[in-house]
């Protein structure tokens, strides 16, 4: 089934076997036994648990080189799950502010992604996320830096801890995003309330909620999602994992589609939640017995919801 993933952050592709190469190469100790002990850290009691180890992780990666070997190894598996086309987050400031100038990040990233239709088969888009618990002003400066580079990314999105950082803080950054022709998107109503997820609409005004599923306590939302048919690009693993559902069997998934609202599926982190993207299809079609016919709808969903242009999307039909 062709799909387009819409919610992939690369440094959450970042494998454990990668971590200890790129820090042998890079001559850094890290402070795990082996690949088996790093990876049996993976259990998360919440979104800042994981955030800490994705951080950490993170910081083996100092070089272009380090950056192209993230990204094909990203593109390899994803297009071995069915991927073909992906709309990629990047963290800027996470590699800023330790020392890692953006050129180096966005070199790295663009040389796998060069020729990656030719490769992969995946036509791909970048997207800059501000980590919002760096705060409006820093947001601020990054976007000066990108627009720079405005050529480089389609969109600007929103990440990183959530609670205490509502969408509203980052009105003003957003909207000179927005004037620059930017696409927009942010992450709410993942571990923060249905709140989050109006003021991404009303005040940021993107055009899809990355997670969003807090959106089901609140009718009203839920209404004007469907009604104005705004995605959310939902990860089932991340939320299992993260805690923010109790179970797969019990997410609210069913019920936002059931709603009308655009639902498509993602990975979000795939080396740190268990699973690619195909593997969250794989997941939900057996946790919550979507047909066929279903689960090819996130997938037409997720074509549908991407910032490719109609021209384009034929070919993933
Ligand atoms: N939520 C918020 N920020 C993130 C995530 C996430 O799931 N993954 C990487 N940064
Ligand atoms: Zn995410």
């Amino acid at each position: 089934m062709p799909k387009a993933e819409l919610h992939i952050h690369i440094e959450g592709a970042l494998e454990p076997e990668l971590i200890f190469d790129r820090a042998r190469r890079n001559g850094l100790t890290l402070p795990y036994a082996d690949v088996d002990d790093l990876r049996g850290r993976y259990q998360f009691t919440d979104l800042q648990s994981f955030l800490d180890l994705y951080y950490t992780g993170m910081n083996v990666l100092r070089t272009p080189e380090d950056f192209t070997a993230l990204t094909e190894e990203y593109l390899t598996r994803a297009a071995r799950q069915g991927v073909r086309h992906a709309e990629i987050f990047f963290d800027p400031q996470a590699h800023t502010s330790r020392g890692v100038a953006l050129e180096t990040v966005l070199d790295g990233v663009e040389a796998a992604l060069a020729d990656s239709r030719r490769r992969f088969g995946v036509s791909t888009a970048l997207i800059a996320c501000f980590l919002r618990d760096r705060g409006p002003e820093e947001a601020e400066r990054t976007l000066d830096e990108l627009l720079a580079h405005k050529h480089r990314v389609i969109g600007v999105g929103l990440d990183s801890a959530e609670l205490g950082h509502p969408p509203a803080d980052f009105a003003r950054v957003f909207s000179r995003a927005r004037q620059e022709g930017l696409r927009l998107v942010a992450h709410a109503g993942e571990e923060g309330p249905a709140e989050y997820v109006w003021q991404a609409l009303d005040v940021l005004g993107v055009d899809r909620v990355d997670h969003g599923i807090r959106a089901v306590e609140d009718t009203e939302l839920v209404r004007r999602l469907a009604r104005d048919r705004v995605p959310l690009t939902v990860c089932p693993l991340s939320n299992v994992r993260l805690r923010c559902v109790d179970s797969l069997s019990e997410h609210c998934l069913p019920r936002l589609a059931d709603a009308g609202i655009p639902i498509t599926i993602n990975s979000d982190d795939p080396s740190y939640f268990g699973g690619y993207v195909g593997d969250n299809f794989a997941e939900i079609e057996r946790e919550l017995g979507f047909d066929t016919t279903a689960l090819r709808e996130f997938a037409v969903n997720s074509v549908e919801a991407s910032f490719l242009p109609e021209s384009e999307r034929e070919r993933l039909r």
